[in-house]
């Protein structure tokens, strides 16, 4: 019953994303597709000639899934913009821990990273930036910069609070930002950061916390799909039926709290299930519960102020889980949220 209520909003959502006519033909005769698929495509829009004898897009650009390339490294959002699909969050990381943390990922190839306004670390998080571009360890556009703005009184007075942030971070632009959380002004809060988005200070726009009755009710009032959801998974807790029906409407998929999150990180990697299947491949629990999510096609930002979990965390992709490993750890679900969002 579930299912055929989820299909036909799938169905329902599509149809009025496309009435809405979002980015299908832009004023220059141009034509702006998505491509999910590709190699080559740097982090900028694919832009193709406008030609009469072309079928229209409408179908397949929005609700194609995203697919992860292990080669590169990356996914394509639905806003056209690549994402690298492993990186480091920084939630509970605050001054010079938390510089050295993001220069520590950068140093060691970590080109995503995640913070929020709520973190009260973005500036840490810019300045760390800022050291690694003027060290020539990175450039601007070599790292994904993911930050949120949080319900309550910033999301009251959104263009301030999005501002805010991306003062805050001293950047340029910000990669993609994200409502936190539900909120009476969510809508409100979102069309502004498709504002945001028109003006260039911002590239992506998303949801976090957001499931599936959430999201039937939400994305029917705004005109620009999200290009990514980013919710709770980890194996105690695995989303399974909200997954995939946010997959199937072209939205990437995030997970926070991969290794259960402080305090619940013991359990989760000393599962013997978990244990055993490190075990046959040589890696560490952390890299099995990665890589399992990665397979599933959700992006993970583990949080970590220590060098070796930090590179540890980026080896993923030397290895990979066979089917029936990956059937045993979905077996490990409990429904078990670590938090109360
Ligand atoms: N959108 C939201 O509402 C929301 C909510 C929560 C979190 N988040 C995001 O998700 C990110 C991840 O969550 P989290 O950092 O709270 O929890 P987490 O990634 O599940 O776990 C972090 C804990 O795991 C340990 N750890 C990391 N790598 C390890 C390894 N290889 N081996 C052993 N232990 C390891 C860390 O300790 P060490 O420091 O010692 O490595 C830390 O105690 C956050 O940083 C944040 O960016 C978002």
């Amino acid at each position: 019953m579930k299912k055929i209520f989820s299909l036909i909003f799938v169905f329902l959502l599509v149809f009025h994303m496309t009435a809405c006519g979002k980015n299908i033909v832009e004023e220059t005769g141009t034509e702006t597709i998505w491509e999910s698929d590709t190699n080559e495509s740097g982090p900028e829009l694919m832009v193709v000639p406008d030609n009469e004898d072309r079928e229209p897009v409408a179908e397949e650009e929005n609700i194609v899934r995203a697919e992860f390339d292990l080669e590169t490294k990356t996914v394509i959002l639905n806003s056209g913009y690549e994402m690298p699909i492993n990186g480091l969050g920084t939630y509970s990381l605050h001054g010079d821990e938390c510089i050295t943390s993001v220069k520590s990922a950068l140093s060691g190839g970590v080109r995503l990273i995640d913070t929020a306004s709520a973190y009260g670390n973005e500036e840490e998080v810019g300045q760390a930036i800022r050291e690694a571009i003027s060290e020539g360890i990175i450039q601007r556009e070599d790292v994904f910069v993911t930050t949120k703005i949080y319900p309550g009184s910033e999301m009251k007075n959104p263009a301030q609070s999005i501002q805010a942030c991306i003062d805050r971070l001293d950047i340029g632009y910000v990669d993609l930002m994200l409502l936190h959380h539900p909120d009476p002004n969510d809508v409100e809060a979102y069309k502004v950061m498709e504002q945001f988005v028109e003006e260039g200070k911002i590239r992506s726009i998303g949801l976090s916390n957001w499931y599936v009755e959430e999201l039937t009710e939400f994305l029917p009032q705004v005109d620009t799909v999200p290009a990514l959801v980013q919710n709770e998974i980890h194996p105690y807790y695995q989303e399974n039926d909200v997954i995939p029906f946010i997959q199937d409407l072209g939205i990437v998929v995030q997970g926070w709290y991969p290794l259960g999150g402080r305090g619940h990180t013991g359990e989760l990697l000393g599962d013997p299930v978990i244990s055993e299947i490190a075990g046959a491949h040589g890696v560490s629990s952390a890299q099995v519960i990665l890589r399992w999510n990665l397979q599933k096609g959700v992006v993970v930002i583990p949080g970590s102020s220590n060098p070796d979990h930090i590179k540890e965390n980026s080896e993923l992709y030397h290895f990979s889980l066979t089917e029936d490993e990956m059937v045993q750890i979905n077996a490990l679900d409990r429904g078990e949220k670590h938090d109360w969002y």
